[in-house]
């Protein structure tokens, strides 16, 4: 059977923004790509839905069979100034045509340095900083952690429970979850060591100074700050289920490393850049960490990452003791610069904020009436509903997947989370219209009073 091609639209807003379904999910070009994908592609690469993407902006991503469905998880958290955003597809182009690579560390350019001042700019604090850019989350991280060590000349490094910092194999071993990131990819570095956090819904509402103090003696009686370069957090713990430590958690954290010698870094890979409602998830509470690791939302889908820090951290390492091949790549660079523009002159906190209140105010009211509901929680467009068994408390996974996969026929992306993987978390561009946003919640509602429904028949 051939398949007829639906008609190839630009991204960006170009896109009509409608939920339209013109095929079941998956549609017949999709299940042929699947197949192919089952031949060539490892199986260790899964994909959370079995549709192929064709086009996206706004709002939406338009598959192969013409289908439109509503984006409420922006390629996890990247396409936060929306997908094809004209802006940086332009700068993307005009790049393109001048030149797609030289290597910074060879013929250097200046869209690599304009990318740093703006980094520099507009991480917390006024301190003097500079910025190493990179490809990759994990790539920013395990960068951070080796100039943590450079400038300190300490080895240990504290990361904490529900954390994920990357697949590499120094961010698996700061990453706490083991199924699917960890098992049997061991042996893992050495000097790495976990510490309790702050975690509300689940440790019987401890303040936010309690539970860091809680961490911090976890850390002086098994590591020792002499010993510790460095502790990293994610301020809202993204994979490991959208969990806000509570408030004082993280200024009493940083205040310790700041006393102690410690760097306090902030990985701000998920919550940066307008995500959270603030650039960067940390001005929440006034943190301002020493070293701040980007990527995901920086470039508009362009891969690039970031380490930004304190002058004299940054500095600490010899000449040419950072850097990559590809690293702060050209292309990647100009659409960072078109990004930043507009994250700063959009409007695009602010549309951060609506899109939580929405949520929240969405999934709070289904709370009321639904005990299967634990907790709604997060900042800004980054909210996440956890689900329990309403008898004991405990984490109900198979509700959270049911519910998702049945959001995911109705043409809705959502992603799930969570160290228990019992959370449905809510990432939408936010550029995305809110009649569409509101459009999708009430699908993802419908399918939680469904499968109420199933399991209660
Ligand atoms: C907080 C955090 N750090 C690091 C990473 C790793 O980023 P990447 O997948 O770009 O390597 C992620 C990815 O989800 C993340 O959420």
């Amino acid at each position: 059977m051939t398949i007829a091609e639906p008609t190839l639209t630009a991204g960006g807003p170009a896109l009509p923004q409608e939920r339209r379904l013109v095929t079941d999910i998956p549609g017949p070009r999709s299940v042929a790509l699947m197949e192919r994908k089952h031949g060539a592609v490892a199986g260790g690469v899964s994909t959370t839905m079995p549709v192929y993407a064709r086009a996206a902006g706004g709002g939406v991503v338009v598959d192969v069979d013409g289908n439109s469905l509503i984006d409420l998880g922006s390629g996890i958290a990247v396409t936060g100034v929306g997908n094809a955003h004209p802006r940086v597809v332009e700068a993307v182009a005009a790049q393109a045509a001048l030149s797609t690579h030289t290597c910074f560390m060879v013929t250097p350019y200046e869209g690599y340095i304009t990318v740093a001042e703006a980094l520099n700019r507009l991480t917390p604090g006024d301190h003097a900083k500079r910025s190493a850019l990179f490809n990759s989350g994990a790539e920013a991280v395990e960068n951070a952690v080796k100039i943590a060590r450079a400038h300190t000349g300490k080895p240990a490094v504290v990361a904490f429970d529900h954390a994920y910092h990357g697949r590499t194999n120094l961010t698996m071993a700061l990453t706490a979850k083991s199924m699917p990131y960890k098992r049997g990819f061991g042996p893992f570095v050495s000097e790495v060591y976990r510490a309790p956090v702050s975690y509300p819904f689940r440790d019987g509402g401890m303040t936010g100074t309690d539970a860091a103090r809680a961490a911090i003696s976890r850390i002086e009686t098994q590591i020792g700050a002499d010993q510790l370069a460095a502790v990293i957090i994610e301020p809202i713990l993204g994979e490991g289920g959208f969990i806000v430590p509570a408030e004082g958690f993280l200024p009493t954290l940083a205040a310790w490393a700041r006393d102690n010698g410690v760097v306090f870094i902030a990985d701000e890979v998920q919550t940066g850049f307008a995500r959270t409602g603030r650039m960067f998830a940390c001005e929440h509470e006034g943190v301002v960490p020493d070293l701040i690791t980007t990527a995901k939302g920086i470039a508009g889908g362009m891969p690039l990452a970031a380490v930004t820090g304190r002058a004299e951290i940054m500095d600490a390492v010899h000449a040419g003791g950072l850097g990559g091949t590809y690293g702060g790549n050209p292309v990647a660079c100009a659409a960072a610069l078109a990004a930043i523009d507009a994250f700063e002159n959009d409007g695009l906190c602010e549309a951060a904020e609506r899109i939580g209140e929405i949520v929240t105010r969405r999934f709070g009211e289904l709370a009321a009436s639904d005990p299967r509901i634990g907790d709604v929680r997060g900042r800004g467009a980054m909210i996440a509903v956890e689900f329990v068994r309403p008898e004991t408390g405990e984490p109900d996974a198979e509700l959270a997947r049911r519910v998702a996969a049945a959001a995911h026929t109705q043409g809705v992306i959502v992603l799930t989370c969570g160290t228990y993987g019992n959370v449905i978390r809510f990432l939408p561009p936010l550029s995305i219209p809110l009649e569409l946003l509101v459009e999708g919640l009430d699908i993802v509602a419908t399918a939680l009073r469904d499968v109420h429904t199933d399991s209660a028949r």
